[in-house]
């Protein structure tokens, strides 16, 4: 293990190389002063539902490890998140890129944070790096550039303590049509060539490309296009980089001796809120939960990356969070709760864009009232007794007219990411 310098074989490695002459995603650390990234997987609120049930005390040592950390995004995140509550939590940022590492460091540094210990290193070397086990895994972005994602998300999956977790993300295949192609054209024009010159073909290829190309038809691709150097050379001359459907994560998943828990965010995954024929939702609900999955990947054609959690194959714990306790606490996520409830009263609808496919979800008609009283500190007692005193005795909602109501609201915020329940252990 160590601080300072790399170690291991170097420069010759390509994958290296990149990231030390293009940190990814290219990151200013003055930028800290004025937002935090944050994003999914790996937000302290998803990871606590969709792994610890929702009650994971933080008070208790919590150990998370950033794999393939790069310049900080999701590290910063939940290390920012974790001292915000004083959480007894230590992180460590691994990475085979010191430049990466360097980005990542100056941003924990620009808050004022201590609780990251940053490494530098091959996540395949993990059991030599002496590193222990952990609660949390994140590891976006990485496994599909190894030369053996396995044996590298076995690896990661021996370093998860009994009931730990891990988030993951890894390119998707439709939703980068183009990508690969471009690649290839790119790669038959420049072997051999130096970074500078392989940049300068691959920004000429892109000026040249007929509206007919499939990368110039998809518009949900747009790496290329405002993140510089870095991003052209991560999508389109990349020397390792593959794309796994549903079901091919789902194979991987099983061979490290692991265990899907959701896809992210699951709502997405469901064809049922694309599809309204009748004759075809029955066929659909018949599917198994991966099958669905799979189809819905095939019925959107636009997802670009897949995110999921995954727990090991022997923990028999449920770990996503469950309603049920009237003690339960919603929680919203980049959500103004007064806001939307003011919205509400003249549309019920929630809308939004999922990348290129608009849907709408019909919310029930107590959900204003819900959305104003949702603060992250209400119990769902609290919040349906607040519901009761406000209605005249005669419309007051009992107990399973409130939660058959806020069943409904959950299934959709939470399906897109945006509600997680907090539940006394
Ligand atoms: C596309 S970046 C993703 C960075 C970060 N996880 C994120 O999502 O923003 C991939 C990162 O993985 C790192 N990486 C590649 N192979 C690795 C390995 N074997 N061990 C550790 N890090 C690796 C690269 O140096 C790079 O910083």
């Amino acid at each position: 293990m160590n601080d300072g310098q790399n170690d291991d074989n170097s420069m010759t490695d390509p994958v290296r190389a990149q990231y030390e002459r293009y940190p990814y995603p290219p990151r200013d650390p003055g930028d800290e002063a004025t937002r935090l990234v944050v994003g999914s997987p790996s937000h302290i609120l998803e990871i606590d539902h969709f792994l610890f049930g929702g009650s994971r005390d933080f008070s208790k040592p919590f150990r998370a490890l950033f794999a393939g950390g790069g310049t900080g995004d999701a590290t910063i995140m939940l290390a920012q998140q974790l001292a915000d509550i004083n959480a007894d939590a230590e992180i460590i940022y691994l990475d085979i890129s010191e430049a990466s590492r360097d980005v990542a460091r100056a941003r924990a540094k620009a808050r004022g944070l201590t609780n990251i210990q940053f490494v530098t290193g091959s996540l395949n070397d993990l059991p030599a790096l002496g590193l222990g086990e952990f609660d949390y895994i994140d590891c976006c972005g990485v496994l599909h550039h190894l030369e053996d994602p396995l044996a590298g998300l076995k690896t990661l999956g021996g370093a998860l303590l009994p009931h730990g977790g891990m988030g993951v993300m890894l390119y998707a295949p439709l939703g980068r049509t183009g990508v690969y192609h471009v690649q290839a054209m790119v790669r038959m024009m420049s072997e051999n060539a130096s970074d500078d010159v392989k940049l300068d073909i691959a920004r000429r290829t892109l000026n040249s490309l007929p509206p007919t190309n499939w990368l110039k038809r998809n518009p949900f691709v747009g790496d290329h296009t405002g993140l510089g150097d870095a991003g052209i050379y991560d999508l389109l001359l990349h020397s390792r980089d593959r794309a796994y459907s549903i079901m091919e994560i789902a194979e991987l998943v099983a061979q490290a001796e692991l265990k899907l828990v959701t896809f992210l965010d699951p709502l997405r995954y469901e064809p049922g809120i694309y599809i309204q024929d009748e004759e075809l939702g029955p066929r659909i609900r018949a599917m198994s939960g991966l099958q669905r999955c799979a189809f819905a990947e095939l019925l959107c054609g636009n997802m670009k990356t897949h995110r999921f959690y995954a727990v090991r194959s022997d923990n028999d714990q449920p770990t996503v969070a469950m309603l049920g306790s009237p003690d339960a606490v919603p929680i919203l996520r980049e959500l103004d709760g007064a806001a939307m409830a003011k919205e509400m009263a003249t549309n019920r609808t929630m809308t939004v864009e999922l990348d290129g496919i608009k849907a709408g979800f019909n919310l029930p008609q107590m959900a204003p009232a819900i959305f104003m009283l949702i603060d992250g500190k209400r119990s769902l007692k609290e919040i349906h007794e607040k519901i009761v005193a406000a209605a005249p005795d005669n419309i007051a909602p009992d107990w399973d007219a409130f939660m058959q109501q806020f069943q409904q609201i959950f299934m959709t915020v939470n399906g897109l990411g945006r509600m997680y329940l907090r539940c006394p252990a």
